[in-house]
């Protein structure tokens, strides 16, 4: 199964310098804007994907945001390995361990970019919600598990 959760302090840097290197980097954030104060919590969910060459192609994770819910955040894949099936994998990864533990129900705030994504695996938008470093427009998104 290329999708697991990190283990060792390897899978954690490749981890966190893949969500910098897509999501941070780009708009000039310092090293370090890339994590949250919740990644350490025991409730938190991280996916990473591997090659078979062992390269971290891509990473997410989910947490709870209530008590049927979950929201996903810092979905990020390797510009070089977009369009291959890794995000779709990640996604389900987060969604089939989130059911598992009985929630019902997944959020997140989607980049105005990745709406088609989330919309091609089962996301609504409900709403726009926040711009990021005044320049990305956000929406809330939600499905069913
Ligand atoms: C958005 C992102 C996570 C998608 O991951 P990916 O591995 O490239 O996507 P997949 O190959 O798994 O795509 C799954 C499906 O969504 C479609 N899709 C993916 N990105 C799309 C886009 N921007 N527009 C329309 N469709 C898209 C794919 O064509 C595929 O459709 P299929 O069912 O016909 O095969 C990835 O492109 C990425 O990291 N982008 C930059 C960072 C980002 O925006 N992260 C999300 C923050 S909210």
């Amino acid at each position: 199964m290329p999708v697991r959760a990190p283990h060792s302090p390897a899978d954690f840097a490749a981890y966190y310098q893949l969500r910098y290197q897509v999501l941070r980097q780009p708009w000039q954030q310092p090293p370090g804007s890339e994590r949250a104060d919740d990644d350490d919590a025991p409730t938190t969910m991280h996916a990473l994907y591997t090659t078979p060459e062992g390269h971290v192609a891509g990473v997410a994770r989910q947490h709870p945001s209530g008590p049927r819910q979950i929201q996903v955040r810092y979905m990020a894949v390797d510009p070089a390995f977009q369009g291959q099936g890794i995000g779709r994998q990640l996604l389900a990864y987060l969604e089939a361990g989130a059911r598992q533990q009985g929630y019902t129900e997944c959020i997140l705030h989607a980049r105005q970019e990745a709406v088609p994504f989330y919309e091609r695996l089962g996301y609504h938008v409900v709403a726009p919600s926040h711009l990021l470093f005044g320049s990305i427009q956000h929406f809330l998104m939600r499905k069913e598990l």
